[in-house]
């Protein structure tokens, strides 16, 4: 008898404490969200998105304004579309706007607690980007690689030559990211990842693009958690698959390395997968996963951006010839026709460099940024961003703004010639690689390989577009992920003159 009456006073303190709550909660005032679109019951906004959620998204944004919010199932997603807002969200507010949303596939291998790219700001964070800038971007260490970076882009060279040679097309993407992917497994594992045959390098990008894909979609699983278990439509299932193969890839690099220095076999040179090793020893804060899952990241991360930069400023030359001919131009004057390019000689070439802003502008790698949430509710220009929502920056509408561009959505880099604009996140109109403590890690080095790249191709070789069409015929479609990509791949035949 006694028991049940105190199981009873229990469920009586349970329905009180219940009640009182959801008093106390409906007596809170309602947030004032920013404005947005009617949501429909139950979806919400979902039909909003479509398949390329920057435009759809930028084009909400001139309804809505700058900053707007969707209701996608049973989240709130809160958009910004302009550089105030962008420098609010990214800057001044940075610290409460700089843990990841984190999409439910990107649990898979439990990717989410060991991926710099996806862990909260704090100390594993903090140990993961202090060992990426030590070891890989830290000014002396992007000097001392500068040779593998001119090996790299030569060999880039030889083979449009030998494309020179047999008249074939080259494929710019493709080309650019075995470049990108041996730069940057060279500066890791000191090897080439992409052997001399162009099926593994055209496997192992399907591989990326594949991830960025599947990271990028929007998933109703993100929208309705209840569908955790279902996986509608089969993301996180394939997303493990692809992050399974990359990870078994590199595990195998890292027994390899761990054999020889068991057998006392230690390089003249300690490249980053030792220093890394070396690190797990002395320090307890981060473990194996952790390098695993870094250069996951880095290879994820370097790749494609790097790869794609070049592909779309390619594009955009050869569809505005005159640009390209004022390139060859200052590269001739500046450096000589048919010579090598150097590092040293990018910051002689501003008409070069305007091209890389110019095209990053007008297709940002990263159009959304990576997204965002907030721990508590927080307050941006009058408005609520509710605990819990998705944050999303959208760079795509803020370079082709036409409060913020003239002529936005021209290929015009000579815009940048008297422009002080720069992409290294402290002009919010142009932040192609994010900006605040979330920024991109890779930019140093993305800044000297990309104009690098394409300075090299121009130098060396002139273009035409393959099957003979024509500059205004190219289709400079693209096609969505966390990154975007030329939907139709850029094939140009190279010659010399
Ligand atoms: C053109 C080339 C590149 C572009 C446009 C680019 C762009 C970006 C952007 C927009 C972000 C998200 C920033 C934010 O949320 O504010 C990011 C993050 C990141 N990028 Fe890059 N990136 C490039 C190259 C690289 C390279 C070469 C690497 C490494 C080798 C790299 C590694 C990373 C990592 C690890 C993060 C996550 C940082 C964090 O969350 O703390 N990126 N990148």
């Amino acid at each position: 008898m006694e028991s049940l009456i105190l199981i009873l006073y229990i469920l009586l303190a349970i329905t009180l404490v219940r009640t009182l709550l959801s008093i106390l909660r409906s007596s809170k005032p309602s947030p004032r969200l920013p404005p947005g679109p009617v949501p429909l019951p139950v979806i919400g906004n979902l039909l909003k998105l479509g398949d390329k959620p920057h435009k759809s998204l930028a084009k909400l944004a001139k309804l809505y304004g700058p900053i707007m919010s969707l209701k996608l199932g049973r989240k709130i997603v809160v958009v910004v579309s302009s550089p105030a807002l962008a420098r609010e969200v990214l800057q001044k507010q940075d610290l409460a706007f700089s843990t990841r949303f984190i999409p439910n596939a990107i649990h898979t291998h439990g990717h989410n607690k060991y991926s710099v790219a996806w862990l909260p700001v704090a100390d594993q964070w903090r140990s993961l980007r202090k060992a990426l800038n030590a070891n890989i971007f830290s000014g002396n260490r992007i000097d001392a690689s500068k040779n593998l970076r001119r090996q790299k882009v030569q060999e880039l060279i030889e083979h449009a030559g030998k494309c020179c040679r047999e008249g074939v097309a080259v494929d710019i993407g493709t080309a650019a990211f075995k470049t990108s992917l041996n730069l940057l497994s060279n500066t890791v594992f000191s090897i080439d990842m992409a052997d001399p045959t162009q099926d593994s390098v055209q496997q192992f990008r399907h591989l990326i693009w594949q991830i960025m894909l599947e990271a990028g979609k929007p998933n109703l699983v993100d929208y309705f958690p209840i569908l955790d278990k279902i996986d509608p439509q089969g993301i996180t299932r394939r997303l493990k698959s692809h992050f399974g193969d990359i990870i078994q890839l590199i595990g195998r690099l890292i027994d390899e390395r761990l054999e020889l220095r068991g057998l006392g076999m230690t390089r003249a040179e300690s490249d980053v997968i030792d220093i890394l090793l070396n690190i797990i020893e002395e320090n307890g804060e981060i473990n194996r996963n952790h390098i695993e899952h870094l250069c996951l990241d880095i290879f994820a991360a370097g790749t494609d951006t790097t790869s794609s930069s070049v592909e779309w400023a390619m594009a955009e030359l050869l569809r505005t010839p005159e640009t390209l001919e004022k390139a060859k131009a200052e590269i001739e004057q500046t450096i000589g026709k048919g010579k090598p390019i150097e590092e040293m000689d990018i910051p002689q070439l501003p008409y070069l460099q305007a091209i890389v802003k110019e095209s990053m502008r007008l297709h940002p790698p990263v159009p959304l940024l990576l997204p965002r949430t907030v721990e508590t509710d927080v307050e941006v220009y009058g408005y609520t961003v509710p605990q819990g929502a998705q944050v999303l920056v959208n760079v795509w509408a803020i370079g082709r703004d036409p409060s913020v561009w003239e002529n936005p959505t021209s290929f015009m880099p000579e815009r940048f010639l008297d422009l002080d604009v720069d992409v290294r996140g402290r002009d919010f109109e142009l932040i192609p690689f994010g900006a605040g403590r979330r920024i991109c890690p890779g930019l140093s080095l993305a800044i000297r390989v990309v104009p690098l790249m394409l300075g090299s191709l121009i130098n060396s070789f002139d273009w035409k577009l393959d099957g003979g069409m024509k500059p205004e015929e190219l289709d400079m479609d693209d096609k969505f992920g966390i990154t975007v990509q030329k939907a139709q791949p850029l094939r140009v035949v190279p010659f010399l003159v």
